[in-house]
């Protein structure tokens, strides 16, 4: 059971990082599933966050063979840009780097939602996900640091809030959240989190598609966890 009455096609955005491969593994398995498309820089090599032009380019690449993805889950992002560590402290700060992460973290969802959500249906239960972090909620920040990484990552909350609005209006149906997938292992978080326990990437994907069938229009436009837990703003 994976929330879709019908059978669905799936836009995965981000689909050669570590999440977004799992996720494709996962939905190709998915009986219900009828197509999984990748959109990474290794398929589409022009596409980038940061690069308004490409992602429309792409967008439009797929409107004209009539295609529409009742699914898009965005699994990009970055923590580390340029070889730029997380700041531990805000002496740290270089406004270059953190406006990188605005670009990539923020906006690029932003930008990836302006596009891609003309290419899904109308009618029906439609799903925009993007990939957020538990360090972007203001209310839950009890530690500090990586303030470039967690600024962008709440901006991404107040947009996937706004767009789940006027997303709405449009489809009733419509479903726009970001997802906290855990800390998981992938090249993201190679060199940080190294005391945690992580998730494999297949075990944060599994969850993750769980918490998406489970969701319903009501619940749109906030941040869940990998366990369906709606984070604090
Ligand atoms: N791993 C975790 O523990 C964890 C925890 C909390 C939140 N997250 C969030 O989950 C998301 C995915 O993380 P991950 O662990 O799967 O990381 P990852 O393996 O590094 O994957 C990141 C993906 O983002 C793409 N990307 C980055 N910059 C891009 C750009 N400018 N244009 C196009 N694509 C770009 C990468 O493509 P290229 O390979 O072409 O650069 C790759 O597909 C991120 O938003 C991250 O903040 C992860």
């Amino acid at each position: 059971m994976n929330g879709f009455e019908k059978n669905f096609h799936a836009l995965v955005v981000g689909a050669n990082g570590g999440i977004g491969t799992a996720i494709c593994d996962q939905l190709s398995e998915m009986e219900n599933c009828i197509s999984v498309v990748n959109l990474d820089r290794r398929a589409y090599p022009e596409f980038d966050l940061r690069d308004e032009q490409s992602i429309a380019k792409v967008t439009d690449g797929f409107r004209a063979k009539g295609m529409l993805f009742d699914l898009v889950f965005d699994a990009t992002g970055a923590l580390e840009i340029e070889g730029e560590r997380p700041e531990k402290s805000i002496r740290e700060l270089d406004p270059l780097t953190m406006a990188a992460h605005f670009s990539i973290n923020a906006i690029g969802p932003a930008l990836l939602i302006k596009h891609l959500s003309q290419i899904q249906p109308r009618s029906g239960r439609t799903i925009f996900a993007t990939l957020g972090a538990r360090v972007g909620s203001i209310e839950d920040n009890q530690l500090g640091g990586w303030i470039s990484y967690r600024a962008a990552k709440a901006a991404q909350n107040q947009i996937i809030k706004t767009a789940a609005i006027e997303l709405s209006r449009q489809n009733p149906s419509s479903i726009c959240v970001s997802l906290h997938p855990g800390t998981v292992d992938t090249k993201l978080t190679r060199k940080y989190a190294t005391s945690y326990r992580k998730l494999s990437p297949s075990e944060a994907a599994e969850k993750l598609l769980r918490v998406l069938g489970e969701l319903s229009p009501e619940e749109s436009g906030f941040q869940y966890d990998y366990a369906g837990i709606k984070l604090p703003s």
